[in-house]
């Protein structure tokens, strides 16, 4: 099918590119030059396993190409997703205007026949129909005409419809998730739009690109607009609480000297709960969580509803971020004139995603509290990415971050630093103690090597 994706950040570019591999003909389109012209040398502006080799053969076989022309996109795609971002107001509301943006260019150049346009950004419970009514105004816009009949708005509006098909993705394993999805959810009240969107999605529901071939076929879940885009907060806001749940639990441990990595697999293999979600640590960040957990509790505000449980996950995990910092405390005291190590900066592994990461509030605590803040994270070392890192010293390997430090703190559980030469970095340190932030790290191998190991509940 020949397919539109526009804006190609973690999930438009991954979405386009997975879409090609499976055959459809894609055309991805994104506002930045600079981007564009990245992406069509043929280089990811982002780094996600696996997805550089894709994006090369299927612009080999001419099934992807990169524009910033909208209206090139437009016209080619019988399926339109909507990708760009929606980054978080000082509010807590999601910021629309980038899909406003898009929802009005697609409108001043629909035409051609029947199109379905894709909410796939994450957008806040209503933005089905606004959306709507966005493309409707582009229409309208382009052919200098007001549509206030409700006839002319019926003729155009025939023209496409919207579907919500939210993305539940995850950065750091973005191509393989898409390619092994739990569910697809598509929300809409048109047949037709569904019926295009199951077609699009067949190879995928039936496992063509998936690891196991011999899973039965991905559920479809087919709803409402309002529901479907309600999943994915939904989604996301539970799995933001168990986190927090299980941080919480790791809080209480600590003071009454159980250990939560013990409580967590206890409570874990009992079915009702499942494991995953389960690791106590420094708290959750990234530009998913964050975002969507505060858009839910000021959708809730705006229908008058006070949502208590996701104020407090939110609550609990803005504290959990600076248990590092307290634990830095108890064992240093004075903080001011020390020298503290970050391993790891990017908000999870095999991502180079910034943005809410728990280390930028971590760094900003112990600036002001005049410790010198040093960091050493693979991908940030690679890329020479500097983005807020203003007030840290950026290491370019983990023995020249050891040296002079007085305490490390493991922020990021990137897998190579499971194996670091331990006894080297502690002979480097003037103090060789280790919080452990993501309860990550061999407790024995740490002792062994000279270090006093801290972890987080436990
Ligand atoms: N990142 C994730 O892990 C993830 C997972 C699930 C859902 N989501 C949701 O998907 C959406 C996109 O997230 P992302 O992380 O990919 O965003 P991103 O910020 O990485 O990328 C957005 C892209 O849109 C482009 N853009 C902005 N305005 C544009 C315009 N007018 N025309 C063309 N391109 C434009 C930007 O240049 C950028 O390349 C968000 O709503 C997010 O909440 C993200």
């Amino acid at each position: 099918m020949r397919v539109c994706v526009i804006g190609t950040g973690y999930v438009g570019l991954v979405t386009g590119v997975c879409l090609s591999h499976l055959g459809h003909d894609v055309i991805c389109v994104d506002n930045n030059e600079e981007k564009v012209k990245l992406m069509q040398s043929g280089q990811t502006p982002i780094f996600e396993p696996g997805l550089s080799e894709l994006m090369h053969s299927s612009m080999e076989s001419s099934r992807l190409h990169f524009t910033t022309d909208l209206g090139k996109g437009v016209s080619h795609g019988e399926i339109l997703f909507i990708a760009v971002g929606t980054p978080p107001l000082p509010t807590g509301e999601s910021d629309t205007r980038y899909v406003e943006a898009v929802a009005k260019g697609i409108g001043e150049h629909l035409n051609g026949g029947y199109k379905v346009i894709v909410n796939k950004s994450t957008v806040p419970i209503g933005s089905g129909d606004w959306v709507r009514m966005i493309v409707l105004d582009g229409v309208a816009e382009r052919q200098q005409v007001k549509v206030t009949a409700s006839s002319s708005r019926e003729e155009i509006s025939a023209a496409f419809d919207v579907v919500s098909n939210p993305e539940f993705l995850r950065e750091g394993s973005a191509v393989y998730d898409t390619f092994n999805p739990d569910r697809i959810v598509l929300g809409g009240n048109s047949d037709r739009a569904i019926a295009m969107m199951t077609e699009l999605y067949e190879p995928l529901i039936q496992r063509q690109a998936a690891e196991d071939k011999s899973l039965p076929p991905v559920p479809l879940v087919v709803t409402d607009l309002s529901s479907a885009e309600m999943i994915k907060y939904a989604a996301n806001a539970f799995l933001a609480t168990k986190i927090s749940f299980i941080n919480e639990v790791a809080n209480i441990c600590d003071r009454v000297g159980a250990d939560v990595t013990q409580v967590a697999r206890g409570i874990g293999l009992d079915s009702r709960i499942g494991n995953k979600f389960l690791q106590a640590g420094i708290g959750w960040g990234g530009s998913c969580f964050p975002k969507d957990v505060s858009a839910l509790v000021h959708t809730a505000d705006d229908y008058n509803y006070e949502a208590q449980l996701l104020k407090s996950t939110i609550e609990v995990n803005r504290r959990q971020r600076l248990s590092a910092v307290e634990k830095l405390q108890q064992e240093l005291k004075i903080l001011k004139g020390k020298t503290v190590g970050l391993l790891g900066l990017t908000f999870k592994p095999n991502t180079d995603d910034m943005r809410d990461a728990p280390a930028l509030d971590i760094i900003a605590q112990l600036s002001r509290l005049g410790a010198k803040v040093k960091a050493y994270d693979p991908i940030v070392a690679q890329s020479g990415m500097r983005h807020g890192l203003s007030d840290v010293i950026v290491e370019t390997d983990p023995e020249r971050l050891a040296d002079g430090c007085d305490a490390l703190v493991l922020v990021t559980d990137w897998k190579e630093f499971a194996d670091l030469d331990f006894a080297k970095m502690a002979s480097l340190m003037n103090n060789p103690v280790a919080i452990d932030g993501r309860n990550f790290l061999n407790r024995d191998k740490l002792e062994s090597a000279g270090f006093r190991y801290i972890g987080i509940g436990r």
